[in-house]
């Protein structure tokens, strides 16, 4: 049994990855930011925890929280959207609610929790999108990539801080969530099959990548 520790539980790609690693017989810690999101996951069997990861002050009990645990897993899914195109200013209030969540909470979370992911010889994944890609760049969603380009900088920086530590970033896909909407074409359930085959096979080398649901692998860099 492993330990899986889900960062951004209470709906879409988290709650589900919650669930579905319960059914394997892991034991999940999942994080939510509103109590009333408690109950649903317990009653699942996880044990839960709230935090509001664009909260500097919540997050700085995590690793507190978490003192003495072996994590096999980490995933860092919470995350927010803004459709707003490019050229569009963003006003400062969305500038921060995106960064803070998309971004800042995972470069203030990573640290606390690095060093139980290195012990056990874990992996920690950061959800970015391929939306974050330069290569891809097109004029939607701004401030989205903005933010999801500067997570996968935030992942790739943090390689060699932590260097028995399988750090990465995953695209799961255009998935059918709140944020994906229903006519994204991949199935929620795919999302998060392709996701744990994904981790189950991921490897020290996989560091400073992102890792797609269905297996496709980009390097951030290349030593
Ligand atoms: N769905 C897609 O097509 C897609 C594609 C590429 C990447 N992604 C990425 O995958 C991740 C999950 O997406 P999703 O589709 O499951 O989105 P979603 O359905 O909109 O759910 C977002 C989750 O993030 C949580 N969250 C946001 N900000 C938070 C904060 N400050 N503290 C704690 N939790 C916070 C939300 O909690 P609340 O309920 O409290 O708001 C919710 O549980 C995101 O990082 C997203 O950018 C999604």
């Amino acid at each position: 049994m492993a330990l899986i520790l889900i960062l951004g539980a209470s709906r879409g790609l988290g709650r589900a990855l919650t669930e579905a690693y319960l059914g394997q017989g892991h034991r999940v810690i999942a994080t939510v930011r509103r109590a009333e999101d408690m109950a649903a996951l317990q009653a699942l069997g996880a044990e839960v925890l709230r935090l509001d990861l664009a909260d500097p002050a919540s997050v700085s009990g995590l690793a507190w929280q978490l003192d003495g645990e072996s994590i096999d897993i980490a995933l860092y899914v919470a995350g927010v959207w803004d459709g707003q195109a490019a050229g569009v200013p963003p006003t400062q209030q969305q500038f921060d609610a995106v960064m803070h969540s998309n971004v800042l909470g995972f470069m203030q979370a990573l640290p606390q929790i690095a060093p139980m992911v290195q012990a056990a010889g874990g992996v920690v994944a950061a959800f970015s999108s391929e939306m974050s890609l330069l290569a891809q760049a097109d004029e939607s969603a701004w401030l989205y990539r903005v933010s999801k380009a500067a997570l996968n900088m935030a992942v790739a920086s943090a390689c060699e801080q932590w260097p028995g530590l399988t750090l990465l970033a995953l695209d799961p896909g255009w998935t059918q969530t709140e944020m994906g909407g229903s006519a994204a074409p991949v199935p929620l359930g795919d999302s998060v099959q392709g996701l744990m085959r994904v981790l189950a096979g991921a490897v020290p080398e996989d560091r400073g990548s992102l890792l797609r649901y269905d297996g496709t692998k980009i390097r951030f860099f290349t030593s």
